[in-house]
């Protein structure tokens, strides 16, 4: 009770204290664990960036080794999960299908549901990283009718992801190594962001003491939408949009300022960079060097770097500073790797999987309240009841 802020999307009102990344929007750095993205995206790997979210220290070799076999223990999915794949519509979006499967994760593993010291935590999160790889794999398979793979435990994480994705039957399987170093520097970009929609989904949904399956499945679909992680797709639906359209960028930059258009531009702006996304750095130049070297030719990068040009150079966009984010050409990447459009969300979620891990074991362990709002009531005043016949 008492006098209620107001703060409408949760602009201004922070809900947790954390200690796992800090954000800077003003100067746009990103730190995970105090150490700077740019240093971590060019020198860790995924792996050990999960460790280090988790954790909270860089791992020794040791450690290092004990994680990563601590994940490969648990690198298969119950076979019963294969016959709920086998319900779902082959068009169903992959998003759907991956909310549902981490869900029903829970029926199969329930041990891992209700945990409460440290080392269940850590042992749960090792069990959902493993599994949840073959499910993001299998939502690919599922949409292209193919039949599923297993896991291999010879491989490291991304290679085996990588492998499970793409692997045809009765095939030699050559692992390409550009492919694997750009998808783990894409993983590595995007696997914590601080309280991001998804992740305060997810701590809120664990505040309940709901279970660490069901929190990331609630969180995987705050990530489907398109103001959220689903903006990587829509990004590349806006540039083939453009390209078709004979690629004028300038009548989408005018559309995106007319207020009287819903129509924004896909993979710019962000809540709390107003300077510019370091990701979004580090990705442009990732999808340069990735299409050189895949020898791929792609136009749409070419709208997308028009499109950056002559969206910073307007004053729309320069007042409200906008600036593309790490959506805007995330997309490009993942195109020229052979990832359809339709599983780009599903790689943002394989790499936030660690960040929802750990918000999740942070909260739980700092014993944070429940979560709840509250509201402003604007509704009718009390009034009688009125029998049906009489209205
Ligand atoms: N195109 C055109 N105008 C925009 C855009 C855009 N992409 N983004 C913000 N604006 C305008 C908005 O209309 C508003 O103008 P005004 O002050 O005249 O009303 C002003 O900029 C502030 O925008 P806002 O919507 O109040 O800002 P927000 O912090 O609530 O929203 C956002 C942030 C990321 C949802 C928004 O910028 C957006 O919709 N961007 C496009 C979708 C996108 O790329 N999302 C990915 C975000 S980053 C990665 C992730 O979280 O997954």
């Amino acid at each position: 009770t008492g006098l209620i802020t107001l703060d409408l999307g949760y602009k201004n009102t922070g809900a947790t204290l954390s200690e796992i990344t800090y954000l800077d929007g003003d100067v746009g750095e990103l730190y995970y664990r105090g150490y700077p993205i740019e240093q971590i995206a060019e020198k860790s790997n995924f792996t050990e960036v999960m460790y280090l979210l988790l954790h909270g220290e860089l791992p020794t070799q040791e450690q290092f080794a004990k994680f990563d076999e601590g994940i490969k223990k648990y690198n298969y999915v119950a076979e019963e999960m294969k016959k709920i794949i086998d319900a779902f519509p082959r068009s169903a979006h992959p998003m759907g299908v991956l909310s549902s499967l981490t869900s029903a994760l829970v029926a199969f593993n329930p041990k891992a549901v209700d945990v409460t010291s440290k080392e269940d935590m850590d042992h749960a999160a090792e069990m959902l990283i493993a599994k949840f790889a073959h499910l993001a794999a299998w939502t690919y398979r599922k949409t292209k009718g193919l039949s599923l793979n297993h896991g291999d435990n010879s491989l490291n994480y991304v290679e085996n992801f990588y492998r499970m994705t793409f692997k045809m039957p009765n095939q030699q399987f050559e692992i390409n190594p550009v492919v694997v170093d750009a998808l783990d520097k894409l993983l590595i970009l995007h696997a914590d962001h601080e309280q991001n929609c998804s992740t305060s989904t997810v701590r809120m949904v664990g505040s309940a003491h709901t279970g660490l399956f069901a929190s990331v499945s609630a969180g995987v679909s705050a990530l489907w939408g398109p103001l959220h992680g689903g903006a990587n797709q829509a990004v590349i639906e806006m540039l083939e949009m453009i390209e078709a359209d004979g690629g004028d960028v300038a009548k989408y930059v005018a559309k995106a300022k007319n207020k009287e258009d819903n129509f924004r531009l896909m993979g710019f702006g962000h809540r709390v960079y107003k300077n510019f996304d370091p990701r979004a750095k580090i990705i442009k130049k990732a999808a340069d060097d990735i299409l050189d070297a895949l020898g791929i030719d792609d136009k749409a990068l070419d709208i997308a770097m028009q499109l950056e040009r002559v969206a910073l150079e307007d004053d729309y966009f320069v007042e409200r500073k906008l600036y593309p984010n790490v959506d805007f050409y995330s997309g490009i990447i993942y195109r020229a790797l052979g990832i359809p459009t339709e599983m780009f969300t599903v790689m943002f979620a394989l790499g936030r999987l660690p960040g929802w891990i750990s918000q999740w074991k942070e909260m739980r362990l700092k014993g944070d309240p429940i979560g709840r709002p509250r509201q402003v009531y604007q509704g009718a005043q009390k009034r009688d009841y009125v029998a049906m016949e009489n209205r």
